[in-house]
């Protein structure tokens, strides 16, 4: 067990800790807020939200957490599910491998736990995709069992409370605010208190506009009390993305149609539907570009000429400019340029796993954020 004074962290007495967590509690009970995971103890509906709610929003969540129950209301289904209803059904969520290893977890569940979902700890910690955070929440939520469930929001609170000095950004730092929650979690109602400190950390304890005159907790909160609240929590700045400039070809044949591309690649967007996306240089020059600092030299002319060989398409090229397309992922900033042209026929380019898809079978195809803003891009400057 590792040792807080080591840390330079003061642990409450005993009675200090019961009147904590009365109080974290108390409040909890009065303003709590009514979600729809909170009126269940199903282990996999609260698995499900737990993974949604990794970087994104509660309000956003919601609609696709009773979309996603809805198509597949039981483990047995998710495991069963083919890969484009299941990433339709997380579409716009980004980070798709989450819900490719919640995939991978309940065939797990199905295989190695008779489609029960395992209730201890250890073996749900056993699921693919399922690290120490969602391990915690789902153990303590749906089985009452105290287990903290410790993410960047609880470790901002604990930073305040404690006055804690080291990074809550840094991986090897994690393991003082579990020690710090281990002792705080109320073994009686560990859920209700996880998801206290949640609340807290997206409300009254926010990252940016916190309000700690109004915090339940205040009496307790080091940082507050001490008036150096400001410094709490330490955080390293993030590193910038890495820019990376494509080429999107959008490619119409005579009936409207539009030349779209699945993404076979392992990586980022794999089995997601877009137009055809050519890196504008080699991705490894454009990274050692960056590393020069010289990334404006790779604002290059589309290279038509590469695409119409990958492709064995000559389409006309339309002369129109279109709004470049930006889009963030966690590493890496994309500037999509894109470019149109229109062929008579439509063939099948070798080699590729395309389609020509009317506008109003889109939906049909999963679609990444990217390619949505590009299709909003084109239609925009087309009319
Ligand atoms: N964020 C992550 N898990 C949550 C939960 N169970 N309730 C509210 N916000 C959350």
């Amino acid at each position: 067990m590792l040792n807080l004074n080591d840390y330079g962290i003061q642990m409450w007495d005993e009675d200090k800790i019961a009147a904590f967590r009365r109080t974290l509690l108390a409040w909890y009970d009065r303003e709590k807020r009514d979600l729809p995971w909170r009126r269940t103890t199903d282990p996999y509906k609260i698995w499900v939200s737990e993974i949604m709610l990794q970087q994104t929003q509660v309000v956003t969540v919601i609609p696709y957490y009773e979309r996603f129950l809805d198509w597949f209301p039981t483990i047995a289904d998710l495991a069963a599910a083919p890969e484009d209803k299941l990433l339709k059904a997380w579409e716009g969520l980004g980070y798709y491998s989450r819900v490719r290893n919640m995939q991978a977890a309940a065939q797990q569940v199905m295989t190695d736990f008779g489609g029960q979902f395992p209730n201890t700890h250890e073996s749900i910690s056993s699921l693919k995709g399922i690290g120490p955070y969602t391990a915690g929440a789902i153990s303590s939520i749906a089985f009452g069992l105290p287990e903290p469930a410790v993410d960047g929001n609880v470790m901002r609170v604990l930073a305040r409370l404690f006055e804690v000095d080291y990074d809550i950004g840094d991986p090897k730092n994690r393991k003082i605010f579990q020690a710090l929650m281990e002792i705080l979690i109320d073994p009686d109602r560990p859920g209700d208190f996880n998801q206290a400190f949640m609340d807290l950390g997206t409300d009254i304890e926010h990252a940016k506009t916190p309000r700690p005159d109004e915090s339940p907790i205040r009496a307790f909160n080091a940082a507050y009390l001490n008036g150096t609240y400001d410094r709490y929590p330490i955080k390293a700045p993030k590193k910038k993305p890495i820019p990376l400039h494509l080429t999107a070809f959008v490619i119409r044949d005579g009936k409207g149609r539009y030349l779209l591309e699945k993404n076979t690649d392992s990586g980022l967007l794999s089995g997601f539907w877009s137009f055809p996306l050519l890196s504008a240089k080699p991705i490894a020059e454009q990274l050692d570009l960056f590393t020069q600092s010289t990334s404006s030299q790779l604002m290059t002319q589309p290279d038509l000429t590469s695409f119409e060989q990958d492709y064995g398409l000559t389409p006309v090229w339309c002369e129109q400019t279109f709004p470049a397309v930006t889009h963030v992922f966690s590493h890496r900033k994309w500037h999509v340029t894109l470019v149109a042209g229109q062929v008579s026929s439509a063939m099948s380019p070798k080699n590729k796993e395309t389609a020509w898809v009317h506008p109003d079978d889109f939906e049909t195809y999963p679609f990444a954020t990217p390619q949505k803003k590009l299709w909003t891009a084109y239609q925009h400057e087309k009319n």
